[in-house]
């Protein structure tokens, strides 16, 4: 027996020894592949002057408002930050209309994806979410060793909730909605949620992802605090990474029942949101002149890609958020040439091989990703 154990011992290399060690459900997760920075393009391809239209970034900056917010509290930052983030959660509930204790913060909405999943998911649940959507659902899955039933959307890339209902069983335990939907930019009625959420099963929370909310302006938009409101099962996220240009702070929120969110503090590190966030966040809120001046640009934007895209003959999915996918034949290929011309897109998303997601940005940046595609598509 001690023969053998020393046999087995020696045999492993470190690698090998390192990863037996690790949980079995961790190992199949694919780690989080960002898009590439400005600098390594321009490094690469030795440019200049390049745009990065990858990531869903507000392309006007910060606030000056959350600016001047956050200048004014870097002499504090001896002091840790308020873990119970009082002021911030005041200013969303006042914001949006709800109660302090109806909000949740944290380091960006993805943080409280994987929060999700560590209050609720254990081994052997289920978990339903869209497909193609936003990855970092399935990743809080997996860590906890739960099993992500992935639900495709229709070919218009709109919901399919029937065959979602289908796939409800007494495992389910979240369901993800995401609205408007990244990466493909279409969106879920108010109506549509309403009919899917009549009698889901006591066991079921849903999590409506409303990430890209403030940019939506379609008939019968999705209301979630009308269903938080009549009690359902419902957890809304929300971001200062898109409307409220922040990416970089790492600031999302979740609204609905204090019951659902009470929990969502069991797994909360005691001082989640650093003290710059919550001073920035909580100023860029009040800056509504800023936020009427990103959601106009947007919308120009919007129409500039449509026009563009169809004086080019080149087909798009029409979209609510500030991001749209377009039809580009080999999609990979077409991201790699578009970093030659300097413009950095998205490409590569699973079951999108055609396809190119582009971030709307200022005109001129808008202007040169239109005529860089001009280019790149006609030497194809
Ligand atoms: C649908 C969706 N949810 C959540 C996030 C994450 O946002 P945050 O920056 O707040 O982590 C993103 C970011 O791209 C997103 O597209």
């Amino acid at each position: 027996m001690g023969d053998k154990q020393e046999v087995f011992v020696t045999e492993l290399s470190f690698e090998e020894r390192v990863r037996s060690l690790v949980r079995p459900n961790l190992l199949a997760i694919k780690p989080y592949v960002p898009g590439r920075t400005i600098a390594d393009v321009q490094k690469e391809f030795a440019l200049q002057d390049v745009v990065k239209l990858a990531s869903n970034e507000n392309p006007l900056g910060p606030s000056p408002k959350a600016i001047q917010a956050i200048q004014d509290l870097l002499s504090e930052l001896n002091r840790y930050p308020d873990g119970a983030t009082q002021d911030v959660r005041q200013a969303i509930a006042q914001h949006i209309q709800v109660e302090p204790h109806q909000v949740f913060v944290g380091n960006g909405s993805d943080e409280i994806i994987k929060m999700i999943a560590e209050t609720f998911l254990q081994p052997g649940d289920e978990m339903i979410v869209p497909y193609p959507s936003f990855a970092q659902y399935n990743f809080g899955a997996q860590v906890m060793g739960a099993q992500v039933i992935s639900v495709p959307l229709t070919q218009e890339f709109q919901y399919d909730f029937a065959a979602m209902r289908e796939h409800i069983t007494a495992r389910t335990k979240l369901i993800y909605v995401c609205s408007p939907n990244n990466p493909t930019g279409t969106w879920a009625t108010h109506s549509d949620v309403k009919d899917f959420l009549e009698d889901l099963p006591n066991h079921v929370i849903v999590v409506l992802d409303e990430a890209y909310v403030e940019y939506v302006n379609s008939p019968d938009p999705l209301q979630s605090l009308v269903f938080i409101a009549e009690g359902k099962t419902v957890l809304s996220l929300r971001t200062f990474s898109k409307m409220y240009g922040l990416a970089g702070l790492r600031v999302g929120y979740a609204l609905g029942n204090p019951e659902l969110i009470r929990y969502l503090h069991q797994v909360r590190e005691p001082f989640n949101v650093n003290a710059v966030a919550q001073v920035g966040a909580a100023a860029a809120l009040l800056d509504h002149e800023y936020v009427t001046r990103c959601r106009e640009v947007n919308e120009a934007g919007r129409m500039q890609y449509y026009s563009g895209l169809e004086k080019l003959g080149v087909q798009y999915i029409p979209t609510q958020g500030n991001f749209l996918l377009v039809k580009v034949g080999n999609g990979i290929r077409v991201f790699e040439d578009l970093e030659r011309h300097g413009v950095i897109v998205r490409a590569g998303f699973l079951g999108l091989d055609e396809y190119v997601r582009i971030s709307i940005g200022t005109e001129e940046e808008n202007r040169r990703c239109l005529d860089a595609l001009a280019q790149v598509l006609t030497l194809l």
